[in-house]
């Protein structure tokens, strides 16, 4: 068979190969091939297996030796707020002098003082600032981004930032995966019309997002939205036919993760605070929780959320960057699986599952990306190292050497 691409004799190759998402103890099994190889034709994958038989099936026009190195597929990010305008440099330095990051969003700044900025940047701005963001992703390793609106808050403001996803995900090597986040707090113009902020989102924004944004998420959180006003604004976003997702669980509990099960979200989101019973919930609806541990290494904070009791209650875990300024201005997948070893002791196994096979049904795209297997998508890195657990023990360099985007060699660009 005549394929575009073979790379082979990788000393690792891990597949992830899997019938859908990873819970429990099939987290640790990465489908590790020695001496691995893996074909590519017209941008997806079409064979997989030790070098020797993989070789012996194909005539390839390209080839790379992969010898003395990891070969997995790219890197999927699932919870990620890249796009927005201007630094909350000042901010993260009265943190440090003690204010905390709510103390610091009551008094009007925090997600607002993004929101002004992102509101004052033009479509074009707003979209040359997030995409040198983007590159830095695919530097570290990722292919697939989920996005979310949010720092817009009024209808033309969130729609200016949903076309800036789309057009970055049309320009860029990565796919971008848009959620609509027009609950992400209550804006100022709307301070003592909390209900009517919601009715907005309710009744414009989301019939507007509706067909163009994947998944609708909100903020449940005290200072943000309680647990009926999530509620309402998820349901209707249901019955538009958008998948959902929760910001639960950051800093206290509302009930937000609970609320996820119950109405068949794909994901739960940061779950730092959640209570045991709700934990529970999650594994028999099988959302998959989203832990963000950059977000709590970035606050300062020293409280993780408890990954080994999701796992054993068979929650399937992922792992994303949350990257926003606000609290994790952070785009590399690499140094949130170093964190998660540490702070949350998955092995480096279970956080290469959480960022790749499970990541990828965390953003919906489970059966296309996120594995390397026949009829998926051709999306692969290398890496500069034969152990696949160094993407774990080395950290604040870069291991990535080699991303390929369908098939498409995307990183380094002068190659
Ligand atoms: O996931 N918690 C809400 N949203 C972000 C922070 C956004 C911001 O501070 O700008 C988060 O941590
Ligand atoms: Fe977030």
């Amino acid at each position: 068979m005549e394929v575009d691409l073979l790379v082979c004799s990788a000393s690792q190759l891990l597949t992830l190969a899997s019938h859908g998402p990873k819970s429990g103890s099939a987290m640790s099994h990465l489908g590790l091939i020695q001496d691995g190889a893996v074909a590519v034709r017209g941008g997806q994958i079409v064979l997989v297996g030790p070098t020797a038989e993989v070789r012996a099936q194909v005539e390839a026009k390209e080839e790379f030796d992969a010898f003395g190195h990891v070969v997995m597929p790219g890197l999927v990010d699932p919870h990620t707020h890249l796009v927005f305008a201007g630094s909350r440099v000042d901010e993260f330095e009265m943190r440090l002098r003690g204010a905390s990051y709510l103390e610091i969003m009551v008094g009007g700044g925090g997600i607002m003082s993004t929101v002004r900025a992102t509101r004052k940047a033009s479509l074009g701005e707003l979209v040359e600032e997030s995409g040198r963001r983007l590159d830095d992703l695919l530097a570290h390793g990722t292919t697939t981004a989920e996005c979310k609106t949010g720092y817009g808050l009024s209808v033309d403001d969130e729609l200016k930032m949903l076309t800036a996803i789309e057009e970055l995900s049309c320009a860029r090597a990565l796919d971008v995966v848009p959620t609509f986040l027009g609950a992400h707090a209550v804006p100022e113009e709307y301070k003592e019309r909390k209900d009517e902020y919601v009715q907005l989102v309710i009744d414009e924004m989301l019939p507007q997002v509706k067909g163009r944004a994947r998944f609708c998420d909100v903020f449940c959180e005290k200072g943000a939205f309680d647990l009926e006003e999530t509620r309402s604004v998820l349901a209707r976003a249901k019955e538009l036919g958008l998948g959902l997702k929760v910001h639960a669980d950051e800093f206290g509990s509302l009930g937000g993760a609970h609320l996820a099960a119950e109405l068949g979200a794909v994901s739960a989101d940061h779950l730092v605070f959640t209570p045991e019973e709700d934990l529970k919930a999650l594994a028999r609806a099988g959302t998959m929780a989203v832990l963000l541990p950059g977000t709590t290494f970035g606050l300062g904070e020293g409280q993780y959320a408890p990954a080994r009791r999701m796992i054993e209650l068979g929650v399937p875990l992922a792992l994303a960057t949350d990257l926003n300024p606000g609290t994790c201005w952070c785009g590399s997948m690499p140094f949130i699986i170093a964190l998660a070893c540490r702070y949350m002791r998955l092995t480096p196994a279970e956080a290469v599952s959480a960022s790749t096979i499970n990541a990828a049904y965390a953003v919906g795209l489970g059966e296309k990306i996120g594995s390397l297997e026949p009829n998926k998508m051709a999306d692969l890195i290398v890496l500069d190292t034969p152990d696949y657990r160094d993407l774990a023990y080395r950290f604040g360099g870069n291991l990535v050497t080699r991303v390929y985007k369908r098939g498409h060699l995307v990183w380094p660009r002068d190659n």
